[in-house]
């Protein structure tokens, strides 16, 4: 079944997690194919969607592989968003220089932590069960 495709008017003020700190190099794409780039985090197959967003409020992005740069080069390297919080999806902007502190801040203040209900992805903070260790983990470790 195809996924739903992203709602970018939904989009603002859903947190996703963070699959890595930095953009994955795609190259060898073809132009003019469609892909889905994952907004949630939470796909295996990053930073394509892989349909891990279900039973979240999470859609992936569609994009089309362009081909031409800016200033009308061919492309054949894509930076792609791997940290899922760039302002210019799906391409890196940078966003993840400056997250590391920030995201772990937002999930450990967020108003519905500690966050004992959430199945997959908290959608305020980016809280996903396990991101600090089970609760046999802790317990086993005091
Ligand atoms: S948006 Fe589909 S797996 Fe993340
Ligand atoms: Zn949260």
């Amino acid at each position: 079944m195809e996924p739903d495709i992203e709602d970018l008017s939904e989009a603002p003020c859903l947190k996703p997690c963070v699959p890595s700190y930095g953009p994955v190099t795609m190259r060898n794409m073809t132009m003019g194919e469609t892909k889905l780039w994952c907004t949630c985090g939470l796909s295996k197959k990053q930073p394509w969607c892989d349909n891990s967003h279900k039973g979240t409020r999470f859609r992936p992005l569609k994009w089309t592989v362009g081909g031409t740069k800016k200033d009308g080069g061919s492309q054949t390297l894509y930076s792609i968003c791997n940290c899922k919080y760039t302002m210019d999806p799906p391409y890196c902007d940078a966003s993840h220089i400056h997250l590391p502190l920030k995201y772990l801040k937002a999930v450990k203040e967020c108003e519905d932590a500690p966050h004992d209900t959430v199945e997959k992805i908290c959608d305020k903070c980016g809280f996903v069960p396990g991101m600090f260790g089970s609760k046999e983990e802790k317990t086993a470790t005091t």
